[in-house]
């Protein structure tokens, strides 16, 4: 039964090296027999292949810039990842790998046979065992997709397979272990593959890569809470692979909105969360999110297979504070998968991490991008895809943790290179935004940190010759201001481009109605608000960070003084109860043009600034953006213009003028 391993026997020792030999060849032979986890492989390549960059040496002959976008309406200051300021609180981290051992069942794919195939490798099973006399036997249960579209049935029953098992078509994903014959057995390891497996295009009158206009398949690789000025810092090797050919960057490219969901949700729907509760659904209701016209939708009726794929599930884009799909949203939907493994396999945290860091003996990432690594293989090349691959479980909440992560990334944009998907592929590779909280924010250019997430986009050489007027638009566009709803029409172009030239032209973002596809070229002179960018994330007039100047606490508690004075004017002083500070979370300079952002803060009697606080009463918190003269303590502020930052709803129940609720604390609702 067991796989037995004899051993001294000449016989065996030459069949072995020929398999070797064979495996060798069908590794890297050209009719690509690929494996599926080839991160820890491909990464000890990547290590000897790239030189680690010598920063003190490379920095004085790249031309430093002075600006991400410099137009006659938007000014957004170019920042050195590599401040002085900034080094003081960046800390490489180190990468843990999640197994020291090698691989007892390889997950391999043959071309040949278009299947899936568990190969069991005998020297890892010989080291494992302590001896080479002893058999073992290995198992694996199947995980299936559950009624439900977010979760998964139970584990199949455990079934034994042999060396070179051919998994059988259904098989979308599996947890596999192996263990000694004797009774009780041990267990040599347990390992989980989730597969994409091919199904052929059964549909003759589907349209394959070879039809006129061609499809450009879309992938998107993104990376949670990564800023374009951390991704330097953090990832410069990664960082220098996006500066090759066919890579153009958005250098203008803004946030929205303020975490994960607004963001994504943007590029993939065109709405706000807000503008579709008005018109399409609530986002926070059961079953709205299946309603969306997400992205996906109109690549699937462009016949397009789609995917997407998130690990952390607490976390994922439509799960966290949300109600998830109730129907599978993509043809390959990995969530189910990613339920499995969360529930199933061994999982390790790194220390201090809340977010799981391995399932089982692979990252949490390298299960998601190789789901899209297998997209890519088993169709690009035949018909056109689109995917999103997201992580959020190494970026979240470590900010400076993709500096550990940056050639397991930068091998995977290898390896897709080498196999050859990227000749047929428009890759977005994106984050939704920067750093929200922590030491990052306080420094002085903490307001572009937060609001700046990376953005880069890939056309392959036959996009590029074919479309030279579209290149040339993205290439300018690089340094226009530019946005989510601009990527979400971008995305619609994409698919009118590879569509019937007469057919209907798809609805644009709808939020943002002057906002625009990045392959035509952005006017000079666009402003925040033509890119559907609300004020207070606009860093074309960019703040900068004063926390720590103990002067700049006297404008919050001018601030309130007005707002008091308003209860006056507007004769609800006998229904809410004046405010008093609390304590102020955050207050920032309104920069100038001519300032460069490394200088010491000039000295200015009258400027703009943006303060965040804190009442005592009910807690509330407040923003405002005043002009404050320095000298005479005076405040310019117009009440009704400052933003109410928490809910007021149980705060203001004794009054019925819309905004004075805003800033109304009724002497009735006051919490003890
Ligand atoms: C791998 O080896 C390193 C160094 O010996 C050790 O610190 C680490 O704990 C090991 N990791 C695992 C998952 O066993
Ligand atoms: C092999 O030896 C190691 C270390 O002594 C032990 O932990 C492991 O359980 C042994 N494996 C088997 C299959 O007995
Ligand atoms: C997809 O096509 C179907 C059938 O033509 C149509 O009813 C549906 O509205 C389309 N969906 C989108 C998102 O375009
Ligand atoms: C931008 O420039 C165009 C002409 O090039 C002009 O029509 C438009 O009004 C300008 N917009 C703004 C906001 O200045
Ligand atoms: C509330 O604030 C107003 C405006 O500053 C002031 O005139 C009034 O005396 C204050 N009331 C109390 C009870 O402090
Ligand atoms: C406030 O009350 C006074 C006297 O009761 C009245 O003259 C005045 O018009 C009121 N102001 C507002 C804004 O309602
Ligand atoms: C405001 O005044 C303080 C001293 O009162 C000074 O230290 C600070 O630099 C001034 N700020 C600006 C922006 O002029
Ligand atoms: C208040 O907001 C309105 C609309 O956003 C704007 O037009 C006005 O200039 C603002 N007033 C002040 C004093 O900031």
């Amino acid at each position: 039964m067991g796989a037995r391993l004899a051993t001294g026997h000449l016989l065996f020792k030459w069949f072995f090296f020929c398999l070797i030999l064979i495996i060798i060849f069908m590794l890297y032979a050209p009719y690509k027999n690929i494996e599926i986890e080839p991160t820890m492989r491909s990464k000890t390549e990547v290590v000897s292949a790239i030189p680690t960059p010598n920063l003190a040496n490379s920095s004085p002959k790249i031309e430093v810039p002075k600006h991400f976008v410099h137009t006659s309406q938007c000014m957004i200051p170019y920042i050195n990842p590599f401040s002085a300021e900034a080094l003081k609180i960046y800390t490489p981290r180190k990468f843990i790998p999640c197994s020291n051992e090698s691989e007892l069942v390889s997950a391999l794919y043959d071309v040949n046979r278009q299947r899936y195939v568990l190969h069991i490798n005998e020297p890892v099973a010989k080291k494992l065992l302590n001896s080479s006399e002893r058999e073992f036997n290995c198992f694996y249960r199947e995980i299936q997709h559950g009624e439900k579209a977010e979760t998964y049935d139970m584990l199949k029953p455990s079934k034994y397979f042999s060396q070179d098992y051919v998994v059988p078509l259904h098989v979308e994903g599996l947890m596999l272990q192996c263990e000694t014959a004797e009774i009780p057995s041990v267990k040599l390891q347990k390992d989980a593959y989730i597969f994409i497996q091919y199904r052929p295009n059964m549909n003759t009158t589907k349209p394959s890569i070879k039809t006129h206009p061609r499809k450009p398949s879309v992938i998107m690789y993104g990376i949670d809470t990564l800023s374009r000025i951390n991704l330097r810092r953090t990832m410069p090797l990664v960082y220098k692979h996006l500066q090759g050919p066919g890579w153009y960057e958005m250098q203008g490219y803004n946030k929205v909105g303020d975490n994960s969901f607004p963001n994504i949700f943007a590029i993939l729907s065109g709405y706000s969360p807000e503008k579709a509760k008005e018109h399409v659904c609530d986002t926070d209701k059961s079953g709205c999110l299946d309603e969306i016209p997400m992205i996906w939708k109109y690549f699937s009726n462009a016949s397009y297979l789609t995917a997407y794929a998130e690990d952390e599930s607490p976390s994922n884009t439509f799960s966290y504070l949300k109600p998830g799909f109730t129907k599978k949203p993509t043809d390959y939907y990995f969530r189910p998968f990613l339920r499995a493994l969360e529930c199933e396999a061994d999982n390790y945290n790194c220390p201090g991490c809340r977010m799981t860091y391995c399932y089982g003996r692979r990252l949490a990432n390298s299960y998601i991008y190789d789901y899209g690594r297998q997209f890519m293989q088993r169709y690009v090349e035949e018909r056109p895809i689109w995917g999103m691959f997201w992580t959020n479980h190494f970026s979240h909440d470590d900010y400076f943790m993709p500096s550990a992560m940056q050639h397991k990334v930068l091998g995977d944009l290898i390896n897709f290179e080498k196999d050859g998907s990227m000749e047929h592929t428009i890759m977005i590779f994106f984050a939704d935004h920067g750093v929200r909280y922590g030491s990052l924010l306080s420094l002085a250019e903490g307001y572009l940190e937060e609001r700046l997430p990376m953005m880069f986009i890939y056309l392959p050489p036959w996009f590029r010759q074919q479309y030279p007027q579209f290149t040339e638009a993205l290439a300018l566009n690089q340094h226009r201001l530019s946005s989510n709803f601009d990527l979400h029409n971008t995305l619609k172009h994409i698919i009118e481009i590879g569509g019937t030239p007469d057919g209907p032209a798809l609805p644009r973002s709808y939020d943002c109605p002057t906002c625009q596809s990045l392959f035509y070229p952005i006017a000079e002179n666009r402003t925040c608000s033509e890119a559907g960018i609300a004020e207070h994330w606009c860093t074309c007039h960019p703040y900068r960070n004063i926390d720590q100047l103990h002067w700049t606490n006297r404008i919050a508690p001018r601030v309130i003084d007005r707002m008091n004075e308003y209860f006056v004017h507007k004769n609800l002083s006998h229904l809410c109860s004046n405010l008093t500070l609390n304590y102020i979370h955050r207050t920032e300079i309104k920069m100038s043009v001519d300032v460069s952002w490394e200088d010491d803060l000039p000295e200015l009697e009258i400027a703009v600034y943006r303060t965040k606080f804190k009442v005592i009463q009910n807690s509330a918190d407040f923003e405002a953006t005043v002009v404050f003269n320095n000298k005479t303590e005076a405040v310019d502020v117009n009440v009704e213009n400052i933003s109410r930052t928490n809910s007021y709803k149980d705060d203001s129940t004794c009054i019925s003028d819309k905004i004075a609720k805003l800033y109304c604390i009724c002497f009735s609702d006051i919490k003890a």
